[in-house]
């Protein structure tokens, strides 16, 4: 059996994936000169949409352009891709690139047209095995620019660094610049020490994390002690637990970094109770999608 064309969202119109096509011009093609963001959406209801879209006028304005449609208009394409999948748990990808100019030029084009495109497909399920045994990573060089805040869609060096543990038999890379680790290839850092709940801060050499946001509120609703401080890489060695999270992979526990492992090597009782409140948290956003498709209905 064959699995239908969704339709995506391009330039505008709704029209089958397959028939979706930008020109090998494009900028974001060819200077990786765009943006992007990826929003779940829980049975159809996205997760934190209006946090995203303000973290994409961020990452917008950061390459010096604007948001081409207005929230409203992001709040409806989203809602139409979803309705294709009715129900299900999905992931959002939104990419916006500063349009396909007539030559290949460094410079800036002004007045260029962007190429605006947004997709939807299932979130996969959670790995079970993920959930029971963690994952494992290894610490590696972030060899990444100085505008890590900027949601770019240039990723080669965090390809590179994933591939780089992938071929190492680990899976999942934690970037250290000057000695500090940062954050994972796609996704955000936490580690717990001595019951203390660290997480980076922001600024340049991390994104700033929907998830990341989320699981701070979270501590600061249940009263878990947490900091917004630089870890250095050292002190991971020595970590109770070692936490990567994002929207599409949610929050995952690393139990074994380096080849040794973190804590008593099994995911940690803060994680899963932190797991257990994001859990909470999707199925209101579930619980929230069938009441508004009851009421369409
Ligand atoms: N990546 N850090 C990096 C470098 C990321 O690419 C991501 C997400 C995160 C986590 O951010 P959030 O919680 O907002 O998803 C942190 C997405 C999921 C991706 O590239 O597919």
């Amino acid at each position: 059996m064959t699995e239908a064309v969704l339709n995506v969202y391009l330039n505008g119109r709704f029209i089958p994936q397959d028939q979706a096509c930008v020109p090998i011009t494009d900028r974001g093609l060819q200077f990786g000169d765009s943006v992007y963001e990826v929003v779940p959406a829980y049975g159809g209801a996205p997760f934190r949409l209006e946090q995203h879209l303000a973290r994409l006028d961020r990452s917008l304005a950061a390459i010096h352009m604007q948001n081409p449609l207005s929230h409203d208009e992001w709040a409806g394409i989203l809602h139409e891709l979803t309705a294709q999948l009715p129900g299900q748990d999905q992931q959002v990808y939104i990419q916006i690139t500063r349009g396909a100019p007539p030559v290949r030029d460094h410079a800036i084009p002004a007045g260029l047209k962007p190429t605006v495109l947004a997709s939807t497909r299932q979130l996969p399920a959670r790995d079970p095995a993920v959930a029971q045994q963690g994952i494992s990573a290894i610490t590696l060089d972030d060899i990444r620019w100085r505008r890590c805040d900027i949601k770019a869609t240039a990723l080669l060096a965090n390809v590179l660094a994933h591939h780089q543990a992938r071929e190492q038999g680990v899976d999942e890379a934690i970037l250290v610049r000057d000695g500090l680790a940062l954050e994972g290839t796609a996704s955000n850092l936490f580690m717990v020490s001595h019951g203390l709940l660290i997480t980076p801060p922001t600024g340049d050499c991390i994104l700033p994390g929907i998830t990341r946001d989320l699981v701070l509120e979270l501590a600061a609703e249940e009263g878990i002690p947490y900091a917004e401080a630089a870890i250095n890489a050292d002190d991971l060695e020595q970590a109770e637990e070692i936490w990567l999270t994002s929207s599409t992979r949610e929050i995952r526990a690393v139990t074994q970094l380096n080849g040794k492992p973190v804590g008593n090597g099994q995911p940690g009782p803060l994680w899963r109770r932190m797991d257990l409140l994001l859990d909470a948290y999707k199925a209101r956003l579930r619980l929230l999608a069938r009441d508004a498709g009851d009421q369409s209905a």
